[in-house]
């Protein structure tokens, strides 16, 4: 096979949600996130601590957290939550949100990851600060408690506590910051230009590293922008995403906001990256399928050698300030696609489809899967 597994990173109830107009019940949000726990999903993202004037739908991601905390979902293996957050305020109400949480899942958040030498070549930051005896530095009435629980390294205490606890660690959490390829994006979608964000996410993923929180980090519009059009320049994604995991990012989300892209503008990103050093286990990609390409660039990511997907079920998304863009590459499609080429994603087709079914349903929409439809229709 092209691969022998994928990772697929489900992002339906944040990218599929946050730019319905309708406001959609929190309890609608945490079941869609208890359901996709269900399917053999590894990561989910699962709300954005953004700023409600400006995306209102995704104002009760705390009460979304807190119920995952509270009452973890059921799922066949631990699963890692990611947060959307913009600003250090966004990472202050996640962490707020985790220390008010009635955490009852012996959820042991692991503490901040050592600093592994790095295999990628990429300069190590420097150290977390060890939320033991965090310095001035870090706000510690908002640090996750259970991350100062223990000395030894995430991995270890992770490992520790499934074997001691019967009632093993289910959950993860992790950031996830965004910043764009273009200026004019940058300035639309967070109010501020492309250094500016460089900025402010410096001492954020420091914070969320000290409280257990590694980052992963979007790079928007890598594949076109609805302002400035379809040329972005792929040297200017490659120099953010070396700043971004030199930065400390666990992986890089390389995002076709618009769907603009093609098979050969993909081919022609995935080049500029590795030229410039970037490897494609950092890598992440994720499609938007406003005009149909998403699975040929799919395909044609899974050649370069990436093996992590963004993907919403039911094919929900789009960004609030993407003018016209549409859905994320539905779940169910990459499933099947995955299947197709003995891809293992350990996700069912059949329990995606009937989800992403269920959703678009509960919110008015139609089915945006091919291959969803096509399922529930057997
Ligand atoms: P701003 O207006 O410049 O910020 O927005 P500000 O610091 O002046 O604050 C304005 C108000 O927002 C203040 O409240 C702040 O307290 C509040 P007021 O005093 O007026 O009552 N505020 C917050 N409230 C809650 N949580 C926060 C927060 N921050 C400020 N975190 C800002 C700047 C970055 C905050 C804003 O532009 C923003 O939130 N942007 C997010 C937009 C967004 O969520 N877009 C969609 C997600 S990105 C996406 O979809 C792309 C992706 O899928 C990849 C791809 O496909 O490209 C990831
Ligand atoms: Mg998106």
């Amino acid at each position: 096979p092209l691969a022998d597994h994928v990772r697929l990173v489900e992002v339906g109830p944040r990218d599929g949600l946050q730019n319905e107009k309708q406001s959609i019940p929190a309890e609608t949000k945490t079941e869609l996130v208890r359901r996709l726990a269900r399917t053999g999903l590894e990561t989910i993202e699962a709300g954005s601590f953004v700023a409600p004037k400006w995306v209102p739908q995704m104002a009760a991601s705390d009460q979304v957290l807190s119920s995952i905390l509270s009452n973890p979902p059921t799922s066949p293996h631990p699963i890692t939550y990611q947060w959307l957050l913009p600003n250090s305020k966004g990472l202050d109400n996640m962490l707020k949100t985790m220390n008010n949480s009635n955490s009852s899942s012996g959820y042991p958040t692991p503490p901040p990851s050592p600093n592994m030498p790095s295999s990628s070549g990429y300069p190590t930051p420097p150290p977390s600060p060890d939320p033991q005896d965090s310095g001035p530095a870090l706000n510690t009435s908002s640090m996750d408690p259970n991350a100062m629980s223990s000395s030894t390294s995430g991995v270890d205490s992770m490992t520790q506590a499934r074997r001691t606890n019967t009632s093993a660690p289910t959950q993860k959490h992790e950031a996830s910051i965004f910043l764009a390829a273009t200026e004019s994006f940058s300035k639309k979608n967070t109010n501020c230009t492309i250094q500016e964000s460089l900025d402010r996410f410096a001492p954020l993923m420091t914070s969320s590293r000290a409280a257990g929180h590694p980052v992963r980090a979007y790079i928007s519009v890598a594949l076109g922008c609805p302002f400035e059009g379809p040329d972005t320049n792929p040297h200017t994604v490659a120099d953010l995403a070396i700043k971004l995991l030199e930065m400390g990012a666990t992986e890089i989300s390389v995002a076709d906001t618009t769907g603009m892209g093609t098979a050969p503008t993909t081919r022609k990103l995935l080049q500029t990256l590795k030229e410039a050093g970037v490897l494609t286990e950092d890598l992440a990609m994720h499609f938007h399928d406003t005009f149909g390409q998403a699975l040929v660039n799919t395909l044609v990511s899974l050649e370069h050698g990436v093996r992590t997907f963004d993907c919403a079920v039911g094919g929900l998304g789009g960004c609030p300030y993407s003018p016209g863009a549409t859905g994320n590459v539905a779940t169910e499609d990459l499933v099947y696609l995955m299947r197709s080429l003995g891809a293992e994603t350990g996700v069912s087709l059949e329990e995606v489809s009937r989800i992403g079914d269920w959703i678009t349903g509960e919110i008015g929409k139609g089915n945006g899967s091919s291959a969803g439809r096509a399922t529930m229709a057997r």
